[in-house]
């Protein structure tokens, strides 16, 4: 059996502020005590800053424990006249370890489509950071059935651009769209279900991936239905979005996790 380290991820969107930052730092060292799960935040990319400085200023209260700092998106290219964009390159400089790939809303909203999503996780890993990639099916796309084949076709462009190997360095987060934002989360059946296709799918070309992945759940967790859902044999934790947003809730999240 392999030993995948949970892992509890904030995506804070476009919400939050350095306030937000302050207050959960001021409690984390009360709260993560050790290295058991591994909490990582993904601010606006303009606290980036400020998360990073009360990570220095909290290492000795924080020492022990896997603390990490990620963005939420970034962009294909290496560098150059795109305005607005930030890169690989950037985020290293910036203190960011993970960087979340391919969200539904950045595919929805901004017209990411998965040969894009795939260009941005060589980018992310070209410059050291560990993509944390995004693939769900809309609600309409799960009444029809169709699950398992857009997560096969979301996860296939990556795979066949990057190649397998490259999510030795690389997370996966089923976040399915009916669930994000919504307050009905998958139960923690249909996650694992999902969750076992995927880490199948990858087993398939690489058992030793297909072990050692680890993969997330997204999709209005909450202290209520975290710890039956993380308690599934093939979900390695969340990713958090609205609970993200309240230090409180955001640390019970952890808390869980740390026991799962
Ligand atoms: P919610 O937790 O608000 O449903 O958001 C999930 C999400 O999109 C995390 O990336």
């Amino acid at each position: 059996m392999a030993l995948r380290r949970p892992m509890v991820a904030g995506n804070w969107k476009m919400n939050g502020s350095a306030e937000l930052a302050q207050d959960l730092f001021s409690k984390f060292a009360r709260k993560i005590k050790d290295d058991s799960a591994e909490v990582v935040l993904c601010p606006p990319v303009i606290y980036l800053e400020s998360v990073k400085r009360l990570m220095e200023e909290n290492k000795e209260a924080l020492s022990g424990s896997l603390v990490r700092m990620g963005a939420q998106n970034l962009s294909q290219h290496q560098f150059g006249a795109y305005t607005g964009e930030v890169s690989g390159q950037m985020l290293a400089d910036a203190g960011c370890r993970y960087v979340i790939i391919g969200h539904s809303e950045r595919r929805r909203m901004y017209g990411e489509t998965s040969d894009i999503v795939a260009d941005k996780f060589a980018a992310a890993q070209r410059h050291g950071l560990t993509p944390i990639l995004c693939v769900g099916e809309s609600g309409p796309a799960r009444e029809a059935r169709r699950t398992f084949e857009v997560i096969a076709e979301e996860l296939d462009v990556v795979i066949e651009k990057n190649g397998t190997m490259a999510f030795d360095n690389a997370i996966i987060a089923y976040e399915p769209l009916w669930a994000v934002g919504t307050g009905k989360s998958a139960t923690p059946e249909q996650a694992q279900e999902v969750h076992a296709f995927i880490r199948k799918r990858l087993s398939e070309v690489s058992p030793y991936i297909g072990e050692n992945i680890r993969i997330l759940y997204g999709g209005s967790v909450t202290p209520a239905n975290a710890a039956d859902i993380f308690a599934q044999p093939d979900v390695d934790g969340g990713l958090i979005g609205g609970a993200s947003l309240n230090s409180a809730e955001f640390l019970t999240l952890c808390s869980i996790a740390m026991s799962a």
